[in-house]
């Protein structure tokens, strides 16, 4: 398991992160010197994940505090950074109550202690000999430490529930095949990666006993955005009768979004998909409530109607 310092960290002067685009091949790190600098690392994806760019931002709030910043300056550029992931502006908003280093490994330490405890309440939902399904990355690295949905997987084979996971490749930037991957090799839990277009087969020869993700942004009535193909996965899983869960900390609620068409969603370089022809990139779609099996945060297993079910148990405070 990656120590969360690993994954990123405030030194004096400096925040640094363990580069996200370079595993599985080569474990670097980066070092950003200002909220800028930390900025251009969330929108290039040295870090990714929601939580961890929450956890990042934070970092680099306290960084700009003790630097002598303009704050609302590297609040400014920190916010534009990625517009999905609410998490986002939920730790900035921390931060601006208490901008000390303390504080944002607080953060770090709180995030990581809910992903302790929604992995707990998630693994629950699993029967002996589950095979999983898993999209994008929702482990360690993408939250700061232990993971949401890799948690939850996690969780779930300490305790002899989980058999196997099968892990979409994610296209395009392959977070499945590369860094998921590469964290369920590390904790021992047998996986195999497969081309996104394969989970509909799996599916229908009856292979995949549930779909296990983490979350962006999940609104008020619990539509909830993830990577792109997200939603394509849930409509598969609605067709076969299969369980989806949604496993996502508290700061990824946002009560301030009624519905899922109001979660903006980020179009990235089309260069990413292709050098060559033209091409639309947007990166995270947005899956109905009504797909979803359950959400499970770190205060508990939320069902329909999610508005009440999120607002009754304290979810979008
Ligand atoms: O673009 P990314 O890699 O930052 O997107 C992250 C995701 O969408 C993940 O699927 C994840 O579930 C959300 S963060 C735990």
């Amino acid at each position: 398991m990656l120590e969360p310092e690993r994954i990123l960290r405030l030194e004096d002067d400096r925040v640094v992160f363990l580069d996200q685009r370079r595993l599985p091949l080569e474990e670097a790190e980066v070092a950003c010197s200002s909220a800028a600098e930390v900025a251009d690392a969330i929108r290039t994806m040295v870090v990714r994940g929601a939580p961890a760019i929450g956890i990042a931002a934070a970092y680099g709030y306290a960084l700009a505090a003790a630097r002598g910043e303009d704050l609302e300056a590297a609040d400014a550029v920190l916010r534009a950074s990625r517009p999905t992931a609410v998490n986002l502006a939920w730790a900035l908003a921390e931060m601006r109550a208490d901008p000390s280093a303390a504080h944002a490994r607080a953060i770090h330490r709180d995030e990581v202690e809910r992903c302790r405890q929604m992995a707990a309440h998630a693994a629950e939902l699993m029967a002996p000999g589950t095979r999983a399904l898993t999209h994008c990355n929702a482990g360690g690295l993408a939250t700061g430490g232990y993971g949401s949905a890799v948690g939850a997987l996690v969780s779930a084979w300490e305790r002899e529930l989980l058999e196997h996971v099968w892990v979409d490749e994610t296209r395009p930037l392959l977070q499945g095949a590369r860094l998921t991957a590469w964290e369920l090799e590390a904790a021992g839990i047998p996986h195999a990666v497969i081309a996104d277009s394969a989970a509909a087969s799996l599916m229908a020869a009856g292979e995949v006993d549930c779909v296990v993700i983490g979350a962006d942004r999940i609104a008020a009535n619990g539509d909830t955005a993830n990577k792109i193909g997200t939603y394509g996965l849930a409509v598969l899983a609605h067709h076969h009768g299969v369980p989806f869960y949604v496993v996502a900390p508290t700061s990824t609620v946002d009560p301030g979004t009624a519905t899922g068409d109001d979660i903006p969603i980020e179009e990235r370089d089309p260069a990413e998909l292709t050098a060559r022809f033209p091409a639309r990139n947007p990166a995270f779609d947005v899956t109905p409530a009504e797909l979803i099996t359950a959400i499970v945060t770190e205060r508990g297993v939320h069902y329909e109607p999610f508005e009440e079910s999120l607002a009754a148990e304290g979810a979008a405070a």
